[in-house]
Parts: structure tokens; C-alpha cells; sequence
């Protein structure tokens, strides 16, 4: 389940019920016209409900049949997979990159060595092969590197003997205990907690015995972590008036932050970089009590993106981890209190959340390249970076998620023409390619169309925004959720990663859940609002659904209109049809879809889940999809009845898949989420990250103590101890064959 703050701070009454109504009755028109009646919305298709005429429907892509019986939903504290495939570990958290430090006990004994050490909680990630000149290649090499995000220290009370030590109590995750009165955290545990953060990149090979693993000492092998330097780059016109809203005590000229924080999806650049995603960053943040914001739009911006949450009475907001509570004027710490001692932005603080939220580039194939933080991609909770098919002589297209309650889906257009002259170019390439562009943010309409709308502080919206008075394009960039209220962007149920079909462009989005959906609050592209009774309970859009959309300009990446449908929605098999509106069945059956990825091999669309609304009757999993295109399907009314509210609300749908074309794949072991997806180039190796097994295991006073809700995967043969830990693994076929198909 979600373990990082995922709460709806957008206050704006953006896509509201008379919006909805107005945009309803441009749909009917189409109707009419469409020569369908009104009383047939239920079942028309969706060509005639978006009125025809305007696109041809996509070719069909050619037809592929998943080649394995789906596994069953599962509870037990192991890795499932179908017969005939198989797994290893290829490294887990804490497992050591040089050898110049211990082999990882898993005890919590280690020192500060999380620099030369694999992370935690696995997520986004990619592999990069690399040619004889070291010069990234597109093509299966003898060398790869796979770089790995590493999400949260939400679980770090296991790298600790005793766990946290916080508050006076032993073991206690400090997380839980947010708005204690702050006592002093250790120096050593929080810089441990600070440097398992970021990236973690490895040389990785196939050994002798077949089995993928990573090689100690490699030249490449390298760790970006909460303290690597990194560059702020952005738009050449407003870079002056970015590294302003960047300036802080460690470097008052603004051009150079500290850190990568909260590395959730991932994305890689056509021309070999890597791009890590910061997403919920800003709970690390603190405010002593009786300290105030420096004025009232620090104050909006602030409470916008979540830097300061409800404050507790006379204490103050200890922050998420209370890392700022060591005792030293050490600003490596310090740094996380952002209440303003000094005279200026430059003598304190106060802007280092400015200095996160960003995409992250990182160059995974020379280890002495500085990161860059591209901020003409905005600043929010960034989930992933997926790239539209790449056209040479065309922009490159980036789509991109916020990932909280009723946020925003975005998109990057570059203003460089996409060269293949550039695949190898590294940061030179990302400089090229990622600080001149147009910054988009999504408008879904119930019309089945949709809108990008630019960022521009020359929109009067934008300009002249009664809640939030930005000052210049720089503002528009560094508080870009502000701006998309602004415009009146759609709220979404949370979106997670994106992903494009390789056969035809089509841009998916997973929404992953969304407890505050009411029946009043649905929309179009948000039509479920429910209670799910017969488990754990909970309400809104519990179960989440994928949402995918088809640019309907010339030019995919310039295109400011596109059509949506609704691919599936997530539901428990045995919820009422007006719920499971996807007709799930007991081998395809999930709740609450994030990971999301095209294989270029096979052209499955692989779907993770981060649940913790299903999880009584199933761990999280993996499942593969044949997907069709946008408008396979048809308009349909969903009837929506929660907390003794009733409406009905009309939506479109993709074609039904049915067991054939959707299928569970992979169950992970207890307590974790499945995140992270990538494979080798034959198609024959799958990667796929498990991220916080054993999430749930009670923290308790003593960590001798600790009650494991998991031990994988040292229950799996792999490492030291018992603690859980995330990893990556590994998966192939016992035959040899392609995944999936
Ligand atoms: Fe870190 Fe959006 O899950
Ligand atoms: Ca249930
Ligand atoms: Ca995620």
C-alpha cells in the first residue's frame, strides 16, 4: 500500500458537476448526430459517441496470445510464477557495490556505507547496454548496466540493530509517529536513512549457471544518492529566475541542489540517459513550532505541494523521518528545517524544497557526470517519464504523473527535433533535448476528447490567477501544480506511471486509487465512485483504473488534442457488475494498478500493483495484457452509490480482454508492491522489481523483537538474517524462451 503521503491537497474545484454537465451535453450532441439516441448511451460504440468522422480507428495490432495459465491469487510470503519460469536474485537492498566495504549482515549493524551500497525499496528501472567505446547501445551488447530506483526509507527501521531510535522509544517507525514532540534523531541513523535514497547503478551479467547477477567493483557500478551534487537546468530565458527560487546556504547562486529524493517510476531517453522521477518528497520537510512561513506565497506554494502538513498543536510538524532533529548546525541536516533564521533565501534554508520535485537525469554510463534537475519538466510529485515513439526531424513528447490524490497528467514537448546523430550523447543530449520545451498539463473531457494545455505565464489564466500570484515563466516551472489549477486541468485518481504501446504510440496511464472520489466528484475519465464492502472496506475509486489516450494531431508529440477511453478498471472478481465493469475474472483480477510497461519485444503491456485495498485475499502481482487501441470499445453509463448518494455517470471503455488477453503473472510475497519493470533486449530475461516485502511487520520495542510479516527473500536462499528486503529479480523461462507469449 501506498507509504508515502499520497493525501488531496488540491483545494481548486477544477472538472466540477456543472462542468461535467456542460461537457455531457457537447457528447449528446455528438449523439444525435452520430444518428444514436440518448436512450442507447449504455452500449453505443465509441467512435459514434465521439462522434465519428474526425480519426480513423487504429489498425488492430497484430494479435498475440499470452502463452502461460495464470497464477492464482496468493498469500504466501514467496514469489509466484506460472510453470515453466523461473527466478533469481539479482541484488537486494544493502547488498554492497564495492568491496571495500562488509557483505551486508542484515542486522542493522552497518555503518554509514548506503553510498557503496544497493538501496532500499526498488522501483523504477531500466537496463542500458553499453558498446566497446563505453558509448550506450540500443542493441544487446556483451555489457549492461542496469540503474535501479530506490523510493523510501519508510521501512528503514530494519537497517537499524534495534530499529528507529525516535522519541525515546526503540523501534518505532519514526513515520509513525509524525508530530511527536521532536526529539533528536542519531547523526548515524539518519545519514544511513539519507544515503540509501536515489539511484543505485550496476553492472550486471549472466553468470555461468545462467542466472543474472551484479558484479562487485565494476567500473560503473556507482550510487546517486540524498546528497549527490546535481546541476539546475532548465530554459535558457528563465534560468536566471529558476536558480532564484533555488538559492540556499549551500549554494546561494541557486545553480547546484543537494540530493534525489522519493525516486518512484523511471524513465529512459532515446539517447541512453536515465531519468529518475522525485515524487513524495515533501514530508521530509519541518517547521519548528511557533516558526512561520516566510510569506504568503511560500505559504500556498508550500501547502500545495505538502511541505507543510497539519501541524500539531504546539509541536510543530516533526517531518516525516525528523531528520533535521540531529543535534549539530551540520546543514546536511539542517537543511530539512525550512523555518527562516537568516536575513535572506541565501543565509537559510527555506528554498530546499524548491530544490526537489523534478526529473532527474543521470548519465548511467559515466560514472563522473553530474546529475541534472530538469526543471522545464515542472516541479510536482513526479511518478515516471515515459517517452512517446521517438520520430527523427519531430519533437520528443515526455508524459509524466503526479502522484496524489486528485493531481494532474502531464507532458513535455522538446523544442530540439529528435536527431538519432544524438543516442549516446549523454548529458550533452539531455541539455539538448530536456531545458527548451513546452510543459503540458492534461484536460480529459466527457466528450471522449481531451486537451493539453500549456504552461505559459503568457495565459492570463496563469497570470492573473486569483490564488497564487506567479511572478514569471520560472514560478510557472517551479510551481507548476498551482498553474494547472489554474487552467483548470482534470483531477485524477492518482496517477501513477505512464507507458507507450510501441505499435501505435497510445500513451496509458495507470490511476491507481483515489479515496476521496465521491459521487459527486466523478467525471468522465474518473467515473467510479464505491464502497468496497465485503473486505477491507474501503471507498471512492478503491480499486483504481488504467486510462489511455490517442494524440489526435499530425505530429503525435505537438498534438494539443487527443481521444481516451478507459482500458480497465480494477476490480475484486465477485464486486457487482456496475463495479468490475471490465468483467475480471479469478486469473486477471487486481486492485490498484502503478507499474506500467511495454515490452518492445513481445508488445505486452505488463501492470503492477501497489494494493493495499484487495490485499485480503491477495498479495500484490504482475499481469500481462494483449491491449487493442483507443475507441475498441464502447460508451457505457456507470450507476455510482456510495455513502447514500446515487448518480449515474457516463464514460467510455475499452474493448473486454477476458482471460485470453489479461492475465496474472506474478504474486509477490507478503506485505510488498511489485514495481519496476524491465527486460533484456531477446526478450528472454524479465526484470521486475519487489519492493518493501513485509511492509506491514508490527514496529516494536525491541528489534530483536521484530515479528516479520516477511522474510523474503532469505526464505527464497538469497542473503543474510531474516529481514525482509526489497530486491530485483530475475525471471526466465526454464525453455528459453521469449516472456509471456
Ligand atoms: Fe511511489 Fe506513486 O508510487
Ligand atoms: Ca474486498
Ligand atoms: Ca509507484
Amino acid at each position: 500500500m501506498a507509504h508515502h503521503p499520497i493525501d488531496d491537497l488540491n483545494p481548486t474545484d477544477n472538472e466540477h458537476f456543472q462542468d461535467v454537465l456542460a461537457q455531457a451535453s457537447v457528447s449528446r450532441r455528438h449523439l444525435i448526430r452520430g444518428g444514436v439516441g440518448l436512450a442507447a448511451l449504455g452500449t453505443v460504440p465509441f467512435l459514434a459517441a465521439c462522434g465519428g468522422g474526425d480519426a480513423a480507428p487504429s489498425p488492430a495490432p497484430t494479435e498475440a496470445a499470452l502463452g502461460f495459465n495464470a497464477v492464482a491469487k496468493s498469500l504466501l510470503d514467496e514469489v509466484k510464477l506460472p510453470a515453466g519460469y523461473t527466478y533469481s536474485v539479482v541484488h537486494a537492498t544493502g547488498d554492497r557495490l564495492v568491496s571495500s566495504v562488509p557483505a551486508y549482515s542484515n542486522t542493522g549493524a552497518e555503518l554509514d556505507a548506503w553510498e557503496q551500497r544497493v538501496g532500499d525499496h526498488h522501483d523504477g528501472m531500466d537496463l542500458f547496454y553499453v558498446d566497446a567505446s563505453g558509448r550506450y547501445s540500443r542493441t544487446a551488447t556483451a555489457r549492461a548496466v542496469l540503474a535501479v530506483n530506490h523510493e523510501s526509507s519508510a521501512d528503514s527501521h530494519f537497517w537499524h540493530t534495534k530499529g528507529q531510535t525516535s522519541g525515546g522509544v526503540n523501534g518505532k517507525k519514526f513515520s509513525q509517529f509524525n508530530g511527536w514532540d521532536l526529539l533528536p534523531r542519531p547523526e548515524l541513523e539518519v545519514l544511513k536513512e539519507i544515503n540509501h535514497h536515489g539511484v543505485s547503478i550496476a553492472e550486471v551479467r549472466k553468470g555461468g549457471d545462467g542466472k543474472w547477477i551484479y558484479t562487485v567493483d565494476a567500473p560503473l557500478n556507482r550510487r546517486v544518492n540524498g546528497q549527490t551534487v546535481m546541476r539546475i537546468a532548465g530554459p535558457a530565458a528563465h534560468l536566471s529566475d529558476i536558480k532564484a527560487f533555488m538559492a540556499t546556504a549551500y549554494d546561494p547562486s541557486g545553480a547546484t541542489s543537494r540530493g534525489t529524493l522519493n525516486n518512484c517510476g523511471h524513465g529512459k531517453t532515446p539517447w541512453g540517459t536515465y531519468l529518475a522521477c522525485e515524487e513524495n518528497w515533501a514530508a521530509y520537510f519541518f517547521m519548528p513550532a511557533g516558526s512561520v512561513d516566510v510569506d504568503a506565497k511560500t505559504k500556498a506554494s508550500r501547502q500545495r505541494y505538502g511541505v507543510i502538513r497539519a501541524p500539531f498543536a504546539g509541536t510543530g510538524n516533526a517531518g516525516s523521518q525528523g531528520w533535521s532533529s540531529v543535534s549539530t548546525t551540520d546543514n546536511r541536516f539542517t537543511r530539512f528545517n525550512v523555518s527562516a533564521p537568516g536575513a535572506t533565501a541565501a543565509d537559510d534554508f527555506r528554498q530546499e524544497p524548491n530544490t526537489f520535485g523534478y526529473i532527474v537525469e543521470i548519465d548511467p554510463l559515466n560514472p563522473n557526470t553530474q546529475p541534472a534537475k530538469r526543471v522545464a519538466m515542472g516541479r510536482f510529485a513526479h511518478e515516471a517519464a515515459v517517452c512517446g515513439i521517438p520520430v527523427v526531424g519531430q519533437p520528443l513528447a515526455f508524459y509524466m504523473g503526479c502522484d496524489s490524490q486528485n493531481e494532474y497528467v502531464y507532458k513535455f514537448v522538446s523544442t530540439a527535433l529528435w536527431s538519432e546523430a544524438d543516442i549516446g550523447g549523454g548529458m550533452v543530449a539531455g541539455d539538448k533535448y530536456l531545458n527548451e520545451g513546452k510543459l503540458y498539463v492534461a484536460k480529459f473531457k466527457a466528450d471522449g476528447t481531451g486537451e493539453w494545455i500549456e504552461l505559459n505565464f503568457a495565459n492570463p489564466l496563469i497570470s492573473g490567477y486569483a490564488n497564487y500570484s506567479f511572478d514569471n515563466q520560472a514560478d510557472v516551472l517551479v510551481n507548476a501544480r498551482l498553474a494547472a489549477d489554474a487552467v483548470g486541468a482534470t483531477k485524477m485518481d492518482r496517477p501513477e506511471w505512464g507507458a507507450v504501446n510501441p505499435k501505435n504510440g497510445e500513451v496509458y496511464f495507470t490511476m491507481t486509487n483515489n479515496s476521496s472520489r465521491t459521487v459527486a466528484g466523478t467525471d468522465a475519465a474518473n467515473p467510479r465512485a464505491y464502497l468496497d464492502n465485503d473486505g477491507k472496506g474501503r471507498s471512492g475509486n478503491p480499486n483504481g483504473h488504467i486510462i489511455r489516450l490517442k494524440e489526435t494531431g499530425a505530429v503525435n508529440a505537438t498534438a494539443t488534442g487527443f481521444r481516451w477511453d478507459i482500458f480497465l478498471f480494477g476490480a475484486e472478481e465477485d464486486a457487482g457488475a456496475g463495479i468490475n465493469l471490465s468483467g475480471l475474472s479469478a486469473k486477471n483480477d487486481f486492485s490498484s494498478p502503478d507499474g506500467l510497461w511495454f515490452s518492445p519485444s513481445t508488445g505486452i503491456c505488463w501492470i503492477q500493483t501497489d494494493d493495499g485495498n484487495y490485499t485480503d485475499a491477495t498479495n500484490c502481482m504482475l499481469l500481462a495484457a494483449i491491449p487493442g487501441s483507443v475507441g475498441d470499445g464502447a460508451s457505457v453509463t456507470v450507476n455510482n452509490s456510495l455513502g447514500g448518494n446515487t448518480a449515474s455517470q457516463q464514460t467510455f471503455i475499452g474493448a473486454a480482454l477476458g482471460d485470453a488477453k489479461l492475465r496474472r503473472f506474478l504474486v509477490g510475497p507478503k506485505g510488498c508492491e511489485v514495481t519496476g519493470i524491465t527486460e533484456t533486449a531477446d526478450g528472454k530475461t524479465l526484470f521486475v522489481n519487489i519492493q518493501h516485502p513485509g511492509e506491514n511487520t508490527p514496529a516494536i520495542a525491541n528489534a530483536a523483537d521484530f515479528t516479520f510479516e516477511s522474510q523474503w527473500p532469505s526464505n527464497a536462499g538469497y542473503g543474510p538474517g531474516s529481514r525482509p528486503r526489497s530486491a530485483t529479480i530475475a525471471i526466465s523461462r526454464t525453455d528459453g524462451g521469449v516472456i509471456g507469449l
